[in-house]
């Protein structure tokens, strides 16, 4: 990935996460193995917060949990190509130091935090837990995150919290172990609107103060435009287009992106009718030859027979679109 318009410090400091190649292939149980991702080149420099975007079965899950490590084991995965974490290659590792590395240096969050809180446990000391010996740290994780630092908060249990609430619990078990990389697959779809902001709100700080690498899963391309460095399109397990968040928006050099930005209302633009884009991703086990998105394109071209590469977009980005020039 390319670093953001502000992002000066990252764009030397080695990445945290450096993934090269990935290629994801699942055989779930009475079906055909089928390749969910392809193809994924993905860089996240320290304090970076890259936003992962496309449809619903675009790949996002996939490659999220391909990065850490927690593909469901049901659906008999294979992982190839590199996945580098903190300068770990995980794919060479033993199964111990994967772990390991992933353990210390990888936080996951997932989209509804009751998946990570046990309900049985007061909240103090579930992220004392993570925090293991340095157990005072508790407070300051709680602060980090905008919570309560009482002694009375801290003794709560989560169903004595809102779901904001308990997301900034999660985020504070996950900042516990003092990771160099975040995943936060749909961190706020569980949440109502205007808390979803401040919790988006609370990852970028953290990235930038405590210099973590984020990766943001997210269908919303209002809350990435927001709050990423640098997005990711994904389409039918490919990333469609890459680079700085600010520049893709302002000009999207893949008609994917382009479609994704005009299915959004503008609170600007008021007058502009969102536009559907038509058609759905194609089914993994029989995708359309050539260009994936090209049943759904209004650009398409005799070329487009031809499945196009992730090419040189200019400032700093990449389009897999042969014709991105005439977009
Ligand atoms: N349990 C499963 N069994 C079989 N195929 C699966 C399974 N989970 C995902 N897939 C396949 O992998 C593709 C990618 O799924 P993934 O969950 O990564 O999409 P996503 O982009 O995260 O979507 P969403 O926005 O809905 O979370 C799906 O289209 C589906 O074909
Ligand atoms: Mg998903």
């Amino acid at each position: 990935m390319n670093t953001a318009d502000g992002g000066a410090v990252t764009a030397s400091a080695p990445p945290v996460v450096e993934v090269r190649g990935l290629r994801v292939t699942i055989s779930p149980r009475g079906g055909r193995p089928v390749v969910p991702v392809q193809d994924v080149d993905l860089r996240i420099g320290p304090g970076e917060v890259v936003g992962l975007v496309g449809e619903s079965g675009s790949g996002k899950t996939m490659l999220a949990r391909a990065v850490a490590g927690l593909l469901a084991p049901g659906l008999r995965p294979r992982v190839e190509g590199s996945i580098h974490v903190l300068g770990h290659e995980l794919g060479s590792a033993s199964p111990a130091e994967r772990r390991a590395t992933l353990r210390t240096d990888l936080s996951y969050v997932f989209q509804d935090p009751n998946a990570h809180l046990n309900p049985t446990m007061r909240i103090g000391d579930q992220v004392a837990e993570v925090a293991g010996p340095h157990g005072n740290r508790v407070e300051e994780l709680f602060r980090s995150v905008g919570l309560p630092t009482t002694a009375e908060f801290a003794r709560r249990y989560p169903h004595q919290l809102s779901g904001g609430m308990k997301q900034r619990v999660v985020i504070a078990c996950a900042l516990a172990k003092d990771p160099g990389v975040i995943i936060a697959d749909e961190p706020t779809t569980a949440l109502d609107v205007t808390i979803q902001a401040q919790v988006l709100r609370l990852l970028r700080e953290l990235a930038t103060t405590r210099e973590v690498g984020i990766l943001l899963v997210s269908h919303d391309l209002a809350a990435i435009s927001q709050f990423c460095d640098s997005v990711a399109v994904m389409y039918s397990g490919r990333i469609v287009e890459d680079g700085p968040t600010a520049a893709i928006l302002r000009t999207p050099r893949h008609p994917y992106t382009k479609a994704l930005m005009g299915a959004l209302f503008d609170i600007h633009a008021p007058e502009r009718r969102p536009v559907a884009i038509p058609g759905s991703v194609p089914a993994l086990e029989d995708p359309p030859p050539g260009c994936r998105f090209g049943p759904r394109c209004g650009h398409r071209t005799a070329s487009c027979e031809q499945e196009p590469e992730l090419i040189d977009a200019g400032s700093g980005r990449r389009s897999r679109c042969w014709n991105w020039e005439q977009l």
